[in-house]
C-alpha cells in the first residue's frame, strides 16, 4: 500500500522527499518559517485554481442541454465557491493574500475553458474537469499536511473535507465522462483511492515519526 508521501506523487504539486533545507537533521519539520511560507504559496495556487474552475464549470453548465446535469453543475460550483471563501479566509490568518497576477491569469484560463465548452461538445468538458479535480484532491491533502507541520490545526479539517469534495467531484465527471464512447480513446489517470484513504492517509502522516515537509511548486500555467 502506498504510503501518503506516495499519494501525494503528482506532476502538478511536486512531492518533494526531500527535506527541508532549514529543518535540524534530527527532528521532523514542525513549525518554522518554510512550511508555512509553502502552505500560504499552495493557498495562493489553489484560491486562483478555483477561481478558473468557477469560470470554466459556469461555460460548462451553459452548455449542458440536461437540466439534472446543470443543476448537478450548478451544485459543484457552489462548492467551489465556498472553497474560496474558505481559502481566503486561511489566507487572511497567514498574514497573506491572493495574488492579483496570478486572479488575472486563471479568470483568463477559466473564461478560455468556458468558451471551449460552448464548442467541444459534451464529452471533453466533462474529461477535462475530471482530470483537474483529481488534482484537487491531491492539492487539498497536501495542503492540510503543511498545515499540520505549519502548526495550523485548524486548517486541517476544512482541507480535508476539501479534498473530499474534490473526490466527490471527480467521480462525478469520471462518470459522465467514462459513459462516452470517446472515453477509450483518451490517456487515463490513477483513479484516486476511495475517499476514506483522505482521512487514514492523513491519520497515517500525522502518526508517522518522519515528516517531509512538501515542496509546492506552481504548475506551468498558474506561475
Ligand atoms: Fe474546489
Ligand atoms: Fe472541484
Amino acid at each position: 500500500m502506498p504510503g501518503p508521501a506516495c499519494y501525494i506523487d503528482d506532476r502538478v504539486f511536486t512531492p518533494s522527499t526531500r527535506r527541508a533545507a532549514r529543518q535540524p537533521p534530527e527532528l521532523p519539520a514542525l513549525g518554522g518559517h518554510f512550511p508555512r511560507a509553502q502552505l500560504t504559496f499552495l493557498l495562493q495556487l489553489a484560491y486562483s485554481g478555483e477561481l478558473a474552475a468557477t469560470r470554466a464549470y459556469l461555460g460548462h453548465r451553459w452548455s449542458l442541454q440536461e437540466a439534472t446535469e446543470r443543476a448537478e453543475l450548478g451544485k459543484i460550483i457552489r462548492d467551489e465557491v465556498r472553497h474560496r471563501h474558505c481559502l481566503l479566509d486561511q489566507l487572511a490568518e497567514l498574514g497573506s493574500r491572493p495574488v492579483p497576477f496570478r486572479e488575472r491569469k486563471m479568470e483568463r484560463v477559466g473564461r478560455a475553458i468556458s468558451t471551449f465548452c460552448q464548442v467541444g461538445g459534451w464529452f471533453f468538458p466533462m474529461y477535462g474537469a475530471a482530470r483537474l479535480e483529481a488534482q484537487n484532491i491531491r492539492e487539498y491533502e497536501a495542503a492540510a499536511r503543511l498545515a499540520l507541520a505549519a502548526r495550523f490545526h485548524h486548517f486541517i479539517d476544512p482541507l480535508l473535507d476539501m479534498a473530499e469534495v474534490e473526490w466527490d467531484h471527480e467521480l462525478y465527471f469520471r462518470t459522465k465522462a467514462s459513459s462516452h464512447p470517446f472515453w477509450r480513446f483518451v490517456p487515463k489517470w490513477p483513479v484516486p483511492p476511495g475517499r476514506e484513504r483522505i482521512r487514514t492517509s492523513f491519520e497515517e502522516y500525522e502518526r508517522a515519526r518522519d515528516r517531509p515537509v512538501q515542496l509546492v511548486r506552481a504548475p506551468w500555467l498558474v506561475r
